[in-house]
């Protein structure tokens, strides 16, 4: 069974606040989850694996470590997914990104795919799905599906704000992915929307409504 990770680290907890406060404005909004997007990064990409090489320092040369060159695909749902992949590349450049526009159905909640674009060498790279939300997890499965229908392994999932129904959903469906999360709320409302959660993630980062 894939494993669920709950990010437990202060600053994306306190960033995360601003991001839920409904008071907080578009552009705020926009660079906050920017900004928790490159902290999960920083948490996700932990056990990249590293090579050694010598390094010529001003005193003399010296072991040291670069990351051996796996490569690694980021894979942003749209639309709200978009909002996490530059926080993502400002720590990764070299991943390419790939994009599966995915929307939910108003009154089914069942996801509508209809765009798919992904990297050519899919078979060679290790994936990053990123959407802000998961709430009953249709959407990050249908994603994964999409992706891995096209050849897509190694797949980690990871969001800001999951419901745990979504969390099952996805663990049931997908249990060789692990989920990486920055906060776990309480339940989905019946309109399917987090609890507490944020709101709508595309309309709050897009000014939509
Ligand atoms: C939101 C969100 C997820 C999905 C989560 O997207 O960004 O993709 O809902 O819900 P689920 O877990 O119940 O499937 P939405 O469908 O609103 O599309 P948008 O990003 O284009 O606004
Ligand atoms: N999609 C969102 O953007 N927010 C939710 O709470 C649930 C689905």
């Amino acid at each position: 069974m894939g494993k669920v990770y709950v990010f437990d680290h202060p600053l994306i907890q306190h960033k995360l606040t601003y991001i839920r406060d409904t008071s907080t404005g578009t552009k705020e909004f926009r660079e906050l989850v920017d900004e928790v997007a490159s902290l999960m990064a920083f948490e996700i990409t932990r056990d990249l694996p590293l090579m050694e090489v010598d390094v010529e320092t001003p005193v003399c040369t010296a072991k040291s470590k670069v990351l051996s060159g796996k490569k690694l695909g980021i894979i942003p749902i749209l639309r709200a997914g978009l909002g996490m992949v530059d926080g993502i590349l400002k720590l990764i450049p070299a991943a390419k990104v790939g994009h599966i526009g995915l929307y939910r159905d108003p009154v089914t909640l069942q996801p509508v795919e209809y765009y798919v674009k992904l990297p050519s060498d899919i078979e060679e790279r290790d994936f990053i799905v990123v959407d802000p939300m998961l709430a009953t997890g249709g959407s990050a499965v249908e994603a994964i599906n999409s992706l891995k229908k096209r050849g897509g392994k190694n797949i980690k999932f990871m969001c800001l704000i999951a419901a745990p129904e979504g969390v099952e959903v996805v663990k049931e469906a997908h249990p060789d992915v692990d989920i990486y999360i920055a906060a776990l709320d309480e339940k989905l409302n019946d309109h399917g929307y987090i609890v507490p959660g944020l709101g709508d993630a595309g309309d709050r980062l897009y000014g939509t409504k």
